[in-house]
């Protein structure tokens, strides 16, 4: 008795006329003789035919969407379409009822919406399974494409003290019961008290202490959960996200922009070889979706055609300033369509414009850089025109910002300077600040936003159904 997954069975016509052992999930049962038969290796089912006038009555009535069951039988040449091999079944066991009348996950279309609410049980449609299981696989292909590097995968911590990115939007971690807090004299809680004897949150990056590690080894790269507590309800904002950070010394930014061009092709291209037949699912199921949309919203490309034109195209590099005069003159900014309009220099690049520039103005994945140090984190290298510093934002069509990173301001009393006017505690980033004392020298990075990647892989238009947990604003369940 031979046991194998169903997608060992499938691709194994070897396997012919061999008795075969398989466990799984029945996904359709028709005419008291067919199940579509689905453990989860692939988003194909095996069909397994029953031999109905020898099954109890008893064991028929159990076989229904959803229930586990395991399954013997003879491996056979299927006579019906759409598969090359079937089960003829000898003996079947219903493992684990799945009663019809509650079961949410029917053989039928469910809104997404729907779904998310049923996140603990939506992995076993089509569609989720196929999302979860690329998801997995470009995880693996983004350590593989580092560790093939012999970057150093390093794990910063969860809990921190800092705020990299500046920004204020952080979850505070606290062993303080309710209303029990003690205050300091002048009203405020009193933190020196706390667990870690001071103010702690969950990180927003792990980028500083990243560049800590680059510093030593030379190449460094997280992948690890990361916390925003900004208030946004979009389709490609999360609480709590997954990042990529490589750091790397001795790289300027040119060498940051070619190593995320390079890291998003690899990974794309790892996908496309090892996950054929969910992108195939992928792809049909996103045509399907823009033919509900009104044709001038309908993307021009399939999924696949969009997965092999990032691969295949250099993406442009466009500095800020020369992005701002694309804008300013374009037709939505004139014909007051932007909800920001751009009217100068130093804005800050709304979702719209980022994904006029890239949709409709150079139709390809856009690298930006050199912005306006104001709209910038403080850690990002000043240029010699002391207004701009060597920022990247890696912009995709549906979207926008995917990437984000800098090179590093390696020069202490220019870091020092830009804290103080941006309000950053030295005290707090002592050590931040001793990477530029003890051996300083010019380095560079990038975070990537994990779903955001996983969003264009799959073409799912929501980053809420490409996570299997999403953490959002008013929304923590399971
Ligand atoms: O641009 P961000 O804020 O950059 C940083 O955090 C830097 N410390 C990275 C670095 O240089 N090491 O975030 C980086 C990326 C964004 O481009 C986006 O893809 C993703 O993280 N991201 C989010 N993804 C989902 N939900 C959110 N709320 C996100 N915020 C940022
Ligand atoms: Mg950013």
């Amino acid at each position: 008795m031979i046991n194998k997954s169903v997608a060992e069975l499938i691709e194994s016509e070897g396997l012919l006329l061999q008795e075969i052992h398989i466990k799984g999930w029945v996904r359709t049962f028709r005419s008291n003789r067919f199940i579509a038969l689905n453990d989860g290796s692939t988003i194909n089912n095996i069909q397994c035919v029953i031999d109905f006038e020898n099954t109890s009555e008893e064991t028929l009535k159990r076989i229904n969407t959803g229930a586990a069951v395991s399954i013997k039988g003879t491996l056979a040449a299927s006579q019906g379409r759409g598969q090359s091999v079937e089960v003829q079944v000898s003996e079947i066991k219903v493992l684990g009822d799945s009663n019809p009348d509650e079961y949410p996950i029917q053989p039928k279309k469910h809104s997404f919406e729907f779904l998310r609410e049923n996140a603990h049980l939506r992995v076993r449609t089509n569609t989720f399974s196929a999302v979860m299981r690329v998801r997995s696989k470009l995880s693996f292909a983004v350590h593989q494409y580092f560790q093939e590097r012999n970057f150093n995968y390093v794990n910063t911590p969860i809990v921190t003290g800092s705020d990299a990115e500046g920004a204020g939007e952080m979850f505070r971690v606290t062993n303080f019961k309710d209303n029990e807090a003690p205050l300091a004299e002048d009203g405020t809680v009193d933190y020196s008290k706390d667990f870690f004897g001071k103010e702690t949150n969950l990180t927003v990056s792990g980028q500083l202490e990243a560049e800590t590690y680059a510093m030593a080894l030379g190449k460094a790269y997280t992948f690890g959960p990361t916390f925003r507590a900004e208030n946004s309800n979009t389709t490609r904002h999360l609480a709590e996200f997954w990042m990529i950070e490589p750091e790397v010394a001795f790289m300027d930014l040119d060498g940051n922009m070619d190593l995320a061009e390079d890291f998003i092709k690899n990974v794309l291209n790892s996908i496309l070889e090892s996950c054929k037949d969910d992108l195939a699912f992928l792809d049909q199921r996103l045509t399907q979706e823009e033919k509900s949309k009104p044709q001038a919203e309908r993307s021009d490309m399939s999924l696949l055609e969009k997965l092999r034109f990032v691969v295949d195209n250099n993406f442009k590099r466009v500095s800020y300033t020369e992005a701002i005069d694309i804008l300013r003159n374009s037709k939505p900014n004139k014909k007051k369509k932007f909800q920001f309009p751009i009217n100068e220099w130093g804005a800050d690049l709304q979702s719209e414009h980022e994904r006029f520039l890239v949709e409709k103005h150079f139709k390809c994945p856009v690298i930006l850089f050199d912005y306006p140090a104001d709209i910038k984190a403080f850690y990002m290298r000043l240029n010699d025109d002391g207004k701009t510093v060597r920022a990247m934002d890696v912009l995709f069509p549906g979207i926008g910002e995917i990437v984000g990173g800098a090179q590093r301001e390696e020069r202490y009393d220019v870091l020092v300077e830009k804290m103080k006017a941006m309000n950053i505690d030295e005290k707090e980033l002592w050590w931040y600040l001793d990477l530029r004392k003890f051996g300083t020298a010019v380095h560079s990075g990038f975070g990537l936003g994990f779903e955001r990647l996983v969003q264009f892989t799959t073409g799912m238009s929501n980053i809420r159904d490409v996570i299997p947990f999403p953490r959002t604003p008013q929304n923590a369940e399971f």
